[in-house]
């Protein structure tokens, strides 16, 4: 798909994969649309590109667990940049415990932010996407999307979770040209990895938020005809 002149939605894009994601799709001309709930996070991203490249930029504040909030962004990004061409399901909380030792709210809150906030963007994503036969959905997952481990059963639960949506909405919108993906990287060197204590290692060896930016690009960049259901990266470090 040619990217340059597209708009772009990116949820979870003040820090992280999806500030790389953003980076990566303005670089190539894309306009971006950054959704988080710091808005310090985002004037500072999108001042970053718009020092760095030649393309437009919006942002909205908002936490996507909560459905109004949701919808409150994806128009305001609408409103500012155009029809929302490719949608980056980004924004997540990773935390891990036994079922026993996680209090309720922590664990509900993996599945409001992971799974729900996924759900709600592509709900408010995808009727415009129909009218416009066109449209490119990107949900980050994880390995542990594909695999359970024990202290992983909310961050677990609401991977799979947004692995069957992918799968499930992709089967549904293939016939409107819509492409549904999930990507699936192993740990990555973020915030969220350092206060998971996912970090282990050395850094270096470690999948850098730019790595994943560029999986994200190869696939938007696959010809139209070309529907990739999940793509996995892992680095040679043990995990
Ligand atoms: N890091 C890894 O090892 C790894 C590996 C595989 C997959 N992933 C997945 O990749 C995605 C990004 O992770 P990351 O490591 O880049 O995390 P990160 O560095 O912690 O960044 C997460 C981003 O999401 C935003 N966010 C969090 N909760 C939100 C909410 N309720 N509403 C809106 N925005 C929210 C954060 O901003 P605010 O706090 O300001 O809202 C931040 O901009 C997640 O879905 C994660 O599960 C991560």
């Amino acid at each position: 798909m040619e990217l340059r002149g597209k708009n772009a939605l990116i949820t979870g894009a003040g820090k992280g994969i999806g500030r790389a994601i953003a980076l990566a799709l303005a670089k190539e001309g894309v306009r971006v649309g950054l959704v988080a709930r710091s808005t310090a996070d985002l004037e500072q991203i999108a001042s970053t590109i718009s020092s760095q490249h030649q393309t437009k930029t919006a942002f909205a504040s908002a936490d996507v667990s909560k459905r109004s909030e949701a919808e409150a962004a994806y128009n305001q990004i609408k409103h500012d940049l155009g029809p929302i061409d490719i949608l980056v399901n980004n924004a997540g909380v990773a935390s891990f415990g036994t079922v026993t030792e996680m209090p309720p709210e922590e664990w509900e809150r993996m599945i409001q932010v992971n799974l729900f906030g996924t759900y709600y963007m592509t709900y408010y994503a995808l009727p415009d996407m129909m009218d416009r036969s066109s449209g490119s959905i990107l949900n980050i997952v994880s390995t542990a999307g594909e695999r359970g481990f024990a202290t992983g059963s909310a961050y677990c639960a609401s991977k799979f979770a947004v692995l069957g949506f992918t799968e499930s909405v992709l089967q549904e919108v293939r016939k409107h040209n819509i492409r549904v993906t999930a990507l699936t990287p192993s740990t990555v060197n973020t915030e969220l990895a350092a206060k998971a204590g996912l970090k282990i290692g050395e850094e270096h060896r470690m999948l850098q938020p730019e790595d994943v930016a560029q999986l994200a690009l190869a696939t938007l960049l696959l010809p139209d005809r070309v529907f990739v259901k999940t793509a996995g990266i892992w680095t040679t470090n043990p995990q």
